[in-house]
């Protein structure tokens, strides 16, 4: 790929960083980020922005930028927030230090709405500031091109094709953010748009051209990750073994449906039953932590039993998983595939040039793009997350048999009545889990004491956040009515009303 093509995003630390180069990429153009210490070995790029970041410029040890080369390649620039701020230092402005940070919505008034930065924008729009420096005066060729209520400066101009906006066009509650970020792309000349297609015959290409005749392991988990993975593998024409691990704390019928999923797309996977080996090393284990790293470690043993000598492996490790950025901190997902992906025997395949990870320069929606441009059918590339230590992590306390079949049924009936209601496609995740705690009932005409059955449906965009979801009361009923008529163990049905924060998904 030619670097003339694509958008750089120079990442200045702010959590919002991945979220530009996401919102570029909608506009359909090719955007990669570069940490600041790669800024020197970018070559040419069609366009750059610069980032926000925690940090005030005005700090001593503010993350700085080499002026002179960022003025060199001659292209636009747009500086968000920090990269704002800087560029109007390095023009000769100055900043003020905020008395306390701004964050929160904010007004944009445009001085024009007919042309460049601001074309077709609201007079008055909703912006998203989260800064505490601004502008105290602005130096040479620079023009102010926005103003918020108060009359501050918000967005500069400077007659070297350089723009600065205080605000963050790449959150959602910056209503024209994408319109402004689009306005600016279209003062590039020759960026090159993102086409899955070319995409994927690169890819197949280059993974041909490292595995050459070398034989290539995947993990697959019936997620979109892998199964998108694998059926990469697959085109290319590697030799190629998909292992598939049951740890017997999968859903119901999910082993012979990962198998048929795999049948169905033609790709070829072993499958382990590890399932008595999970269920013994879990035994009389209630902390939930404990539970996990058994879990954890007992898979990397099993997967890496099954591989043998790996001559080649291959991961579905996404790019927000691979770029630092403090967005994905304190995301328990992340921590834990990192931990999967970054295993001490993985590092020594990596060192060796061993390791393939094709999708890592692409985000979940692109991946399942990318699935359907391979024929992947819609079902397999839109099934709910779930997680890697399955069901035990919806079951608190000692996760035994008994108690995961009481939540495989729970959960298929559920989650076969969002089906059947048109419903599973509109919630992120949902699933039935347990909590072991006997109360009183009546069934027929006898006092039952069983446990309840907690039903939880929420939505999200990236598992940071969530909200749950108000099903329609027939399909809670229905849900219920079958789960109190034919579950044994289970005399109480709930539906969790809880967010996150404070609460997470999982119930562990
Ligand atoms: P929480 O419970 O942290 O879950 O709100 C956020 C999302 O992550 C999934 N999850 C995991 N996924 N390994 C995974 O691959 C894990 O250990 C794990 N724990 C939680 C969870 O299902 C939800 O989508």
């Amino acid at each position: 790929m030619n670097d003339r093509q694509l958008v750089a995003v120079i990442d200045f630390g702010s959590q919002y960083t991945q979220l530009i180069v996401r919102r570029v990429r909608e506009l359909g153009y090719l955007a990669k980020l570069y940490r600041l210490e790669d800024f020197p070995s970018l070559d040419s790029p069609g366009a750059i922005i610069l980032s926000g970041g925690p940090k005030s410029v005005l700090e001593p040890d503010a993350p700085d930028i080499d002026f002179n080369r960022l003025q060199h390649f001659g292209v636009p620039v747009l500086g968000v927030c920090y990269g704002m701020q800087l560029l109007n230092l390095k023009h000769g402005g100055t900043v003020k230090p905020g008395d306390r940070r701004e964050y929160g919505p904010a007004a944009l008034l445009p001085e024009n709405t007919g042309d460049g930065l601001f074309k077709g924008i609201a007079p008055s729009s909703q912006v998203w500031m989260s800064h505490s420096d601004t502008v105290e005066r602005i130096a040479g060729d620079c023009s102010v091109i926005a103003r918020n209520a108060e009359g501050v400066p918000v967005a500069l101009q400077w007659s070297d094709r350089m723009y600065g906006i205080q605000f963050h066009p790449e959150v959602t509650h910056s209503h024209e953010g994408s319109a402004i970020l689009r306005n600016f792309l279209a003062m590039a000349s020759g960026l090159k748009m993102f086409d899955i297609g070319d995409f994927k015959n690169e890819m197949t290409r280059s993974i041909r051209e490292r595995a050459g005749n070398r034989q290539v392991v995947c993990g697959v988990s019936g997620g979109v990750d892998s199964t998108v993975l694998a059926m990469l593998l697959h085109e290319a024409g590697v030799h190629m073994r998909a292992i598939f691990v049951d740890n017997g704390l999968l859903r119901k019928n999910e082993s012979e449906e990962v198998q048929r999923n795999f049948a169905r797309i033609g790709v070829d996977i072993e499958t382990v039953d590890a399932s008595e080996r999970f269920l013994k090393a879990l035994a009389g284990e209630t902390n939930p932590e404990k539970k996990r790293r058994i879990i954890g470690g007992l898979f990397i043993d099993v997967f890496w039993e099954a591989v043998g000598d790996a001559e080649m492996l291959a991961q579905g490790t996404l790019y927000p998983d691979v770029i630092e950025s403090a967005s994905n901190a304190g995301s328990k997902a992340s921590v834990i595939k990192t931990h999967h992906n970054r295993v001490e025997r993985v590092l020594e395949l990596q060192a060796q040039g061993k390791v393939l990870e094709p999708l890592a320069e692409l985000f979940k929606d692109e991946v399942r793009a990318l699935g359907a441009s391979m024929g992947i059918p819609h079902d397999i590339l839109w099934r709910h997350p779930f997680p890697g230590p399955g069901l035990a992590v919806r079951c608190p306390g000692e996760v035994t048999r008994e108690r995961l079949d009481i939540i495989r049924e729970c959960d298929a009936i559920f989650i076969g009545n969002l089906r059947k209601y048109g419903w599973y496609d509109k919630v992120w995740q949902a699933y039935a889990g347990l909590i072991p705690v006997k109360t009183v009932g009546v069934k027929g005409d006898e006092r039952s004491y069983e446990w309840a059955t907690n039903l939880r449906a929420i939505v999200s965009e990236d598992a940071m956040t969530a909200d749950w979801v108000e099903l329609p009361p027939e399909l809670l009923r229905e849900t219920s009515n079958s789960i109190l008529n034919s579950v044994k163990g289970i005399n109480r049905v709930l539906y969790d009303i809880s967010t996150k924060p404070p609460a997470s998904i999982e119930w562990e």
